[in-house]
């Protein structure tokens, strides 16, 4: 019987990034009365674990970014579409209320290779960061159940994360996507379908109301979530594959996390091994020392502050090294790109073993997927004698340089981080419709009666694009020949396909 999973896997990040290590601190720093600017420098390195802060320029959003990712997986592996099934885009920074963001990547790539390719299925599945997991599940399945009726399955993960100006959140942002070729017998990593443990928390730890750009997050309750969901989910897998604490623990290699930020990897791992830990002979005593002899029993908050105890003792700091650090390295530099977090955690355990020489054939990884609002699942999956085929060395990190560092990217300034994050699109034309779109009445100075509506246009770029997809345009007609107001004109820029 054949194997399952993911053939290979490739990523696009924005060129321009906020280094919250510099002007950032600095002011906010200042903004806040803080004495010295080494204790948000503090909070921000060792607190959050985030350094840098991927931003995507003017012409950038969610869809160009996943066209990109597509476009340098099938480049890289020599992918014809004619070969591809569906393309799945997971995403909650959605480019539109209806149509699926899959269809303007296809078209993208349409226009970049100069051909059509009608017979691809192009679904969107929005659930916040898990939504490309969900799409990652059904796409395995349908694979394991040889009803693809092509070689390839194609997901892609996408999102922009952004949040106020001066809130909590705003040094957890970041952009990016990761798109995954799924075939039989994958090179990268073998995954089984059939055995996605899941739960779902109908909650308000976090969402993006409609009318808005950035996301309403409660803090430090969507951090509870998290946590609470993330263990309902192991205990379903645990069920599901019948697999005791013991026998799961012994057999697992690496941990990979939803990362909105790096420490929260901390977080999460002193929740799954508080769980396991006083089931294992090897932890007992540490768990019993601690106090976790029994967390389940204990209020939410104890439970949290014992956790805390744990993460400083010798030997979580031994196994959190071990099975987790070298999935987080990326996200330090590039910052939450929601639901492709988890994949990039992957890309970065293989880029960092790599770096380090380090053997990863046939490790045993447990992934742990989350989506606010909430949602998790733990599923696991084995690394590929072959992976090194698609990820040779650690050419990912290398390209986080700067560019004068051989890199690919360019820091922006304080001045231009808050003009990108005003908008990455400005109002130009503001339009009398006959019809009310309802806009308007979110702006208490425009009386719902005058039906105004704004068409928001891309500006001009910080960087100039270059062998990319970009926004071009945003249509704003509405007459007899043509109604497009709204709609969204995508155009590759650069060399044409050979
Ligand atoms: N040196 C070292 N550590 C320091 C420090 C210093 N000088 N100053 C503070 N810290 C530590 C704090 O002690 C704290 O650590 P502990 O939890 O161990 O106590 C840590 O830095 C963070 O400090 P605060 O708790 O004061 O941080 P905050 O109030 O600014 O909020 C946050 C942090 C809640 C993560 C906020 O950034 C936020 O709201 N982010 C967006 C929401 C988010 O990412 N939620 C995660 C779960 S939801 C999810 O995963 C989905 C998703 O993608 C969004």
């Amino acid at each position: 019987m054949f194997k399952v999973g993911i053939d290979s896997i490739s990523s696009y990040i924005p060129k321009l990034y906020l280094d919250l290590t510099g002007k950032w601190a600095e002011v906010r720093a200042v903004e806040q009365g803080l004495d010295s600017v080494e204790k948000l420098l503090g909070k921000i390195k060792k607190g959050i674990g985030v350094e840098k802060m991927a931003i995507p320029d003017f012409h950038e959003d969610s869809a160009t970014m996943a066209a990109m990712a597509v476009k340098k997986l099938i480049t890289e592996n020599d992918i014809d579409l004619n070969d591809v099934a569906t393309i799945t885009v997971g995403t909650e920074t959605t480019v539109d209320q209806s149509k699926s963001m899959a269809a303007y990547v296809l078209g993208m790539l349409e226009d970049w290779a100069g051909k059509r390719y009608t017979h691809i299925g192009c679904p969107q599945v929005q659930f916040a960061c898990i939504g490309a997991t969900y799409g990652l599940e059904a796409s395995l399945n349908a694979l394991k159940a040889d009803s693809l009726g092509k070689k390839y399955a194609i997901v892609v993960a996408t999102d922009i994360a952004k949040y106020s100006l001066r809130s909590p959140g705003e040094c957890t942002q970041g952009a990016g996507a990761v798109a995954m070729l799924l075939s039989k017998n994958p090179r990268l990593i073998e995954l089984d379908p059939a055995l996605f443990g899941t739960a779902t928390f109908n909650e308000r730890d976090f969402y993006r109301p409609n009318y808005s750009k950035s996301a309403v997050v409660d803090g430090k309750y969507s951090i509870d979530v998290y946590l609470e969901c993330m263990e309902e989910a192991l205990k379903n897998y645990m069920e599901r594959t019948s697999e005791s604490a013991e026998s799961l623990y012994s057999k697992l290699d690496h941990l990979l996390f939803h990362l909105p930020f790096p420490r929260m990897a901390e977080y999460a791992a002193a929740r799954i091994f508080s769980t396991l830990w006083p089931k294992i002979e090897r932890f007992k005593a540490v768990a019993k020392e601690l106090g976790l002899s029994n967390p389940a029993n204990l209020v939410r908050s104890d439970r949290k502050g014992l956790e805390r105890d744990l993460t400083k003792h010798p030997l979580f700091r031994e196994e959190f090294s071990q099975k987790i650090l070298p999935s987080l390295v990326l996200s330090r530099d590039i910052g939450n790109i929601y639901s492709g977090s988890l994949y990039l955690a992957c890309m970065s355990l293989i880029d960092s073993s790599n770096r380090e020489n380090v053997d990863l054939s046939n490790r045993e990884v447990l992934f742990i997927s989350y989506g606010s609002g909430a949602s998790a699942k733990v599923f696991s999956g084995k690394i590929g004698k072959l992976y090194k085929e698609v990820m040779p060395g650690y050419a990912f990190s290398d390209s986080l340089r700067v560019r004068e560092e051989d890199g690919l990217r360019t820091p922006v300034s304080m001045e231009q981080y808050e003009l990108l994050h005003r908008g990455s699109e400005i109002s130009v034309v503001e339009q009398k419709l006959e019809n009310s779109f309802g806009v308007a009445s979110l702006n208490p100075q425009i009386p719902l009666s005058s039906k105004f509506i704004s068409v928001l246009q891309p500006k001009e770029s910080i960087q100039k694009p270059e062998n990319e997809f970009v926004l071009e345009r945003v249509g704003c007609s509405e007459s007899k020949e043509i109604v497009d107001i709204g709609y969204r004109y995508y155009k590759w820029v650069g060399e044409p396909v050979d």
